[in-house]
């Protein structure tokens, strides 16, 4: 090996898109197949909107907010193919994944002042052999050296269709139209904001996964990062 590639720091697989599209399912299994670590970053804004709402802060206390995300005491822990999500001690794993905590998300993740807290604890997750990362700007703004950045999407309906069996199989009951309203809702905001919107890197390459299966999607994708990825 040369010099250099003793000191290339480990590859990172940045995958985005909006909600609905995959990203988790498909990212969790690809850095299971390729035995890479995972983010979950969107995890991590749900955790503070979490931590926000347990501790009575509005979304308008911006700095108090930004406070709460640089000190989140927010642990992964995993457990075979699993990974239980700790906040203060206190296992959130399902409780993380409401529609009113993802709702959360999306707002805590819009004050510039959360997103920098965050910063540093992302890039600490980017350890040998490599890194997954799932989320809005893991390939614009945390990760932009990332070897392979992947932009998924799919219809809104589709999108929706699979947002209401995940979330039915959770025997959460929500409607589907309600549901599609709140993601066009969620996009819009997602989209709209001056920091990080929701937008392909110029440098990603974009699946529209609209009738793919998800291993359909980790086949392609493992293709993709063999193809950029030099062993
Ligand atoms: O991917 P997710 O549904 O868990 O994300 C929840 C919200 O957080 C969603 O509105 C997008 C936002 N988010 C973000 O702004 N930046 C990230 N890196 C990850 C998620």
């Amino acid at each position: 090996m040369s010099e250099a590639g003793l000191t290339r720091p480990p590859p990172v697989l940045a995958i985005d898109g909006p909600g609905g599209a995959g990203k988790g399912a498909v990212s969790r299994l690809v850095a299971g197949r390729l035995g890479w670590h995972l983010l979950d970053s969107g995890a991590l804004y749900r955790l503070v909107a979490l931590d926000a709402r347990q501790r009575g802060l509005g979304f308008e206390a911006e700095q108090a907010l930004a406070e709460l995300a640089a000190r989140l005491d927010a642990r992964f822990q995993s457990q075979g193919d699993q990974t239980r999500i700790l906040l203060n001690g206190l296992d959130v794993t399902e409780a993380i994944r409401s529609e009113a905590a993802g709702d959360g998300a999306s707002r805590v993740a819009a004050v510039p002042g959360v997103r920098q807290s965050l910063v540093e604890r992302q890039r600490q997750f980017r350890q040998l052999p490599g890194l997954v990362a799932d989320g809005r700007d893991m390939g614009g703004v945390i990760f932009p050296d990332a070897a392979l950045k992947v932009f998924l999407t799919a219809s809104l309906e589709e999108r929706a269709l699979r947002r209401h069996k995940q979330l039915k199989d959770k025997g959460i009951d929500v409607s589907l139209s309600a549901l599609s309203r709140d993601m066009v809702e969620r996009d819009r905001r997602d989209s709209a904001r001056a920091i990080a919107p929701l937008k392909a890197c110029d440098d990603a390459r974009i699946l529209d996964t609209t009738g793919m299966d998800v291993p359909a999607v980790v086949a392609i994708v493992l293709e993709w990062v063999a193809e950029r990825v030099v062993p």
